[in-house]
């Protein structure tokens, strides 16, 4: 199963599935490109470091959605690997109509909360502010409805007393890097 990455930060959970990878933990998934809408994200730099290719796409015109000629760029980009899987690792752009037929069935995204609370940006955040006793994270499929699409798997972190929203975001950071991997693996499966 032929796997593409999209993210636009630092990268870690696309890390954790060349770990995974490297360390025989991911099925029969192979992944075979990075792709950014930042120049300088974080993760573009785990393509030397893991011998896979890792591109900026020029996402524009618009800020925060994939949408037009930028939309059309990354459709051919990733149309060129071949992908039997587009995984969204922290890609902080909606994805409109054009790349979601282009790859149909095919893009699953992981969120920092258990959804359906807290969707949108900043979802750890939101859930410590709300002051609930446990968020975690969720992968799902994704559909037009951003965040909304059905739910493939989440796992659950409990929000102590002592968190901070910095330990809380460890303690997020951390699931998220064992529940991708592990969906991706068991999708590879299928
Ligand atoms: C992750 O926490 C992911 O859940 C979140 O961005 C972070 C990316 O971190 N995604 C969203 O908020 C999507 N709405 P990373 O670049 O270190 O993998």
């Amino acid at each position: 199963m032929r796997v593409v990455i999209l993210g636009s930060g630092r990268g870690s959970n696309a890390e954790a599935l060349l770990q995974a990878e490297k360390a025989g933990a991911l099925g029969k998934a192979r992944i075979v490109a990075l792709f950014s809408d930042r120049p300088d994200a974080g993760m573009l730099q785990l393509g030397p470091r893991f011998g896979v290719s890792a591109s900026y796409v020029d996402p524009a015109p618009f800020k925060t959605k994939l949408e037009g000629e930028g939309e059309a760029r990354f459709i051919s980009a990733v149309q060129a690997c071949q992908p039997d899987l587009v995984v969204l690792a922290g890609f902080m752009r909606v994805l409109k109509p054009g790349f979601l037929q282009a790859f149909a069935g095919k893009i699953i995204n992981l969120h920092p909360s258990l959804l359906p609370s807290f969707p949108g940006l900043d979802g750890i955040g939101q859930a410590f502010r709300r002051g609930v006793k446990i968020t975690g994270c969720t992968v799902h499929a994704v559909t037009l409805e951003v965040d909304g699409g059905p739910i493939l798997d989440q796992a659950a972190v409990r929000i102590e007393t002592t968190d901070t929203l910095e330990t809380l975001a460890t303690k997020v950071h951390a699931a998220e890097h064992a529940l991708l991997p592990a969906v991706v693996a068991r999708l590879s499966q299928s």
